[in-house]
């Protein structure tokens, strides 16, 4: 049976590099893709083993429909591509800010399974990546959690559209990640500690720990309909 092909939205960094990396070990054909070449062949060179690099921004419509035309069939669609905006009090966070969480991370994951469709078997699968926003009761994140849980509210309704083919997400905790970039590395490692402490498991999480239960639903062909939390126990902590 030839490699079965899996396409990764937002995979030059982070959760969804960590997955090809390890979807690359166990044999998958892999496509990695960005809004940045350069970022997208920085990110192939530390894998071992041939992946392909594609720009396509998930936010627009037209890079979409033209990456999937240029990457043509394939088997499993990973969405891991990020989005930051929407944090802040539910008294006083802009609508402006919501919305802007909701357009770069919501409709991107549902364009992109929707273009995704024409190029994916019946038995082929989607996995989105959520967050534990959606699970947990972290004041301030009301916009996050909603938006996260925007994504998830997808993953029973699809999995029973579009059967046989298998729908799933993964909802991280907090993971050290290139996402974290923006505060500076006292702050980062600070913000970390914190979490770690909080954590049940008394650390954050590794881009490998999400990579791995991404992996499990992308090859168990058994699992369909299921957000899987893995956050070291954090949404307890809320
Ligand atoms: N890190 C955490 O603590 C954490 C916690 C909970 C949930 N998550 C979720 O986990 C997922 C992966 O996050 P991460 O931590 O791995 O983030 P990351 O290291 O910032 O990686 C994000 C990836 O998405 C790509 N991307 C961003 N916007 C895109 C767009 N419009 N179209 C296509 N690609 C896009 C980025 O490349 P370009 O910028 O070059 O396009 C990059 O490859 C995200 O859904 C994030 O919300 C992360």
């Amino acid at each position: 049976m030839p490699s079965q092909h899996v396409v990764i939205v937002g995979g030059s960094s982070g959760v969804g590099l960590a997955t090809a990396s390890q979807l690359l070990g166990l044999g998958f054909n892999v496509t990695i893709t960005g809004r940045d070449m350069k970022r997208l062949v920085q990110a192939r060179d530390t894998l071992r083993g041939a992946a392909r690099a594609i720009v396509m921004d998930g936010a627009d419509a037209e890079s979409v429909r033209s990456g999937f035309a240029d990457i043509g069939n394939f088997d499993h669609l990973v969405v891991a591509l990020s989005g930051a905006r929407g944090g802040g009090p539910f008294a006083s966070v802009e609508i402006s800010e919501v919305r802007g969480g909701f357009e770069q991370k919501v409709f991107p994951h549902f364009a992109t399974a929707q273009a995704a469709l024409p190029f994916l078997p019946s038995d082929g699968s989607i996995t989105f990546v959520s967050a534990v926003s959606a699970q947990a009761a972290f004041p301030g994140t009301a916009g996050l959690a909603s938006a996260n849980a925007a994504i998830e509210a997808l993953v029973p309704v699809l999995a029973v559209e579009l059967k046989p083919m298998r729908v799933n997400c993964v909802s991280p905790g907090v993971i050290d990640t290139p996402w974290w970039d923006f505060l500076p590395e006292e702050q980062r490692k600070a913000a970390f500690a914190e979490y770690a402490m909080k954590t049940p498991v008394g650390r954050v999480g590794q881009a490998e720990d999400i990579a791995k239960a991404i992996t499990f639903l992308v090859s168990n062909s058994f699992m369909s309909g299921h957000t899987i939390v893995c956050d070291g126990g954090l949404r307890l902590a809320a």
